[in-house]
């Protein structure tokens, strides 16, 4: 069956992993990520949950930027049902962080699929990708100061603590604003 892809491009980001796959985004995840952007557990740790077109929209340009970079934000699907699992991925930041340039991982997935070990196995994956077929020397991670659930994940990969700063996008009083800034560097990957 061809499943219908946003954009069809041998050259981008495509990882299997032993439970799960990295791949570009599908039509058919739409649905399920609509679903995920508006659930307040998931976005606890973002200013706002997202409605159906931001959620749209947020996939179309994450799509646009794997196209255009070979890697980028992907969708996790799992092996064993085919759902979707969430996504995950690695992103050039915005000028506007004071330590860029830079790339982070990143990662976002439904309730379910949490406490499996899953975002450890995705993320190793995209270091690795980051780190041998990308050639980064570094990959950051950021996250609030009361995210802990990703800071752990942080820490399980070997990232070490290197900052607290002020998100730029956000009002200095927003109980959000406080973040905390993880880095990995290419000689201490442990692999997974
Ligand atoms: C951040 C987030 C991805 C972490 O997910 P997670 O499931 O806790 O992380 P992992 O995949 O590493 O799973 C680790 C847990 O699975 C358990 N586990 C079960 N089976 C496992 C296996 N086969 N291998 C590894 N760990 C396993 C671990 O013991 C650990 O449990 P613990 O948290 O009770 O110690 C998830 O909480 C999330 O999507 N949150 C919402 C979005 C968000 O905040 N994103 C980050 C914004 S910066």
């Amino acid at each position: 069956m061809i499943r219908n892809q946003l954009y069809i491009d041998p050259m981008v980001m495509k990882i299997d992993t032993k439970r799960l796959i990295i791949r570009p985004w599908l039509q058919e995840d739409k649905k399920p990520f609509r679903k995920m952007s508006a659930d307040m557990e998931v976005m606890k740790y973002f200013p706002n949950t997202l409605s159906s077109s931001e959620a749209d929209e947020l996939i179309d340009r994450l799509s646009v930027l794997i196209k255009k970079k070979g890697f980028g934000v992907c969708a996790l699907e799992c092996k064993q049902t085919n759902e979707f699992a969430g996504c995950v991925g690695l992103h050039d930041i915005h000028a506007d962080f004071h330590f860029a340039p830079a790339t982070e991982i990143l990662w976002r997935l439904r309730p379910k699929f949490w406490g499996k070990g899953y975002a450890s196995e995705a993320a190793h994956a995209c270091l690795k990708f980051g780190f041998q077929e990308l050639g980064l020397d570094e990959i950051i991670a950021y996250t609030t100061w009361n995210n802990v659930p990703s800071q752990n994940l942080m820490k399980r990969l070997g990232m070490k603590y290197s900052a607290s700063f002020m998100h730029p996008q956000l009002a200095i009083e927003h109980n959000l604003c406080n973040h905390v800034l993880y880095k990995l560097r290419v000689q201490n990957y442990r692999g997974l």
